[in-house]
């Protein structure tokens, strides 16, 4: 049986200290009616701090009422009641012993109006959305990019006074700050594109900003990805050095922990070397990484949302990756909101007690 006890070893990074190497990967729920979290949401995370989860990341939670969501029942961080409903998530957790960071989501481009309480406001994106004979929305006004950043650091400074042990800021699959990101979906020629400097300087005038408002000591993580909805197989950074262009500016801003999205983690980025994409954003940043994807599970998520179930799998090339320290944390979603004891499990080497996942799992809040 594979020896998973690097997974549990405890990590201190410079302003963040955990009890294990599992974290719950930030997923959208749709349970906050009102866009408020309530006592079953609570109920949820608690469960996974109990179940020994080394740090919770919360579901993508909106940094406004208008612009930033088209998903029915995403819980917001911008009204007194989701404030007060956030609170009792963080003490909850506490309470039992876990740590969480609460992921903050701009929607963006893929803001479908229609589906909000104001389908008048056009969606934000870097250079706006054109279909094949209209331009459906303009490219975000300089006023509007003003706002966007400060309610990204309003949204981060109000998680931290609630107690959250870290802020993550969605950083990736297409949203708004990686619309910036692409050279695909930023097309503008101001200050905001152009070269990486152009491309980054959205994302970095977040954290900078928000760096300067929760000081040093307090944890910033940023989730990028290579791949789009729209494209699983596009690659904003084309090799290492265009991604160093990408990570340098983010680091130097003040994040702390990359977190790199991939489908299936132990996928190489680049020809030529074995590492993946959280290996090379330590590589070249010497910033603590996390990396996720399929850890766990035979099926890759996105054909979860299709129906598809996916059988426990083998740890073996996950606990490989981590004993050469090519990255630090591991993110697990699915395994993690199948079964919130999923980590105790593993610690126990209670294999035979590991579930499938299966559809019915998006639809309940256990
Ligand atoms: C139901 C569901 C909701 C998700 N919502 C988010 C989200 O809000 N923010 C985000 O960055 N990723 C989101 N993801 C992606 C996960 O964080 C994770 O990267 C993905 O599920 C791969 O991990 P897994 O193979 O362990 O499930 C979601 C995934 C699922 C299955």
């Amino acid at each position: 049986m594979t020896d998973t006890h690097i997974l549990f070893q405890p990590v201190e990074f410079d302003n963040l200290s955990l009890k294990n190497r599992i974290v719950m990967a930030p997923m959208t729920r749709s349970f906050s009616p009102g866009n408020v979290p309530g006592e079953d949401v609570a109920a949820y995370y608690r469960r996974r701090a109990e179940g020994e989860v080394g740090l919770i990341l919360t579901e993508g939670v909106s940094t406004n009422e208008t612009t930033a969501t088209g998903t029915p029942n995403v819980p917001n961080i911008v009204t007194d009641a989701a404030k007060a409903g956030w609170k009792k998530v963080v003490e909850g957790v506490h309470e039992a012993g876990g740590k969480i960071g609460i992921q903050l989501w701009h929607e963006g481009p893929f803001r479908n109006p229609k589906n909000t309480s104001h389908p008048d406001v056009p969606s934000w994106s870097a250079s706006g959305v054109k279909t094949a004979d209209k331009q459906l929305w303009n490219p975000m006004s300089e006023s509007e990019i003003e706002t966007a950043i400060t309610e990204f650091v309003d949204a981060a400074v109000a998680a931290k006074d609630l107690g959250f042990d870290a802020v993550e800021f969605h950083g990736a699959h297409s949203y708004l700050i990686d619309s910036f990101f692409w050279d695909q979906t930023n097309l503008r020629d101001d200050k905001w594109g152009g070269d990486w400097t152009g491309r980054t300087r959205f994302a970095a005038e977040i954290i900078r900003r928000t760096r300067e408002q929760v000081g040093a000591d307090y944890p910033l993580i940023i989730r990028l990805s290579q791949w789009k909805q729209q494209d699983f197989n596009a690659k904003t950074a084309k090799n290492p050095q265009e991604m160093e262009q990408w990570l340098t500016p983010l680091v130097k801003a003040g994040i702390d922990i990359i977190h790199m999205s991939q489908r299936r983690f132990w996928e190489p980025t680049f020809e030529g070397s074995p590492l993946n994409d959280a290996g090379w954003a330590k590589k070249l940043t010497g910033k603590p990484a996390i990396s996720v994807g399929s850890v766990g599970l035979s099926g890759e998520f996105t054909a979860a949302y299709a129906g598809e179930s996916s059988e426990p799998a083998s740890l073996d090339r996950l606990i490989e990756m981590m004993e050469r320290e090519e990255f630090d944390l591991i993110a697990v979603g699915r395994a993690l909101l199948q079964d919130p004891d999923w980590a105790l499990k593993i610690r126990e080497s209670r294999q035979d007690e590991l579930k499938t996942f299966t559809k019915d799992a998006l639809g309940t809040l256990y």
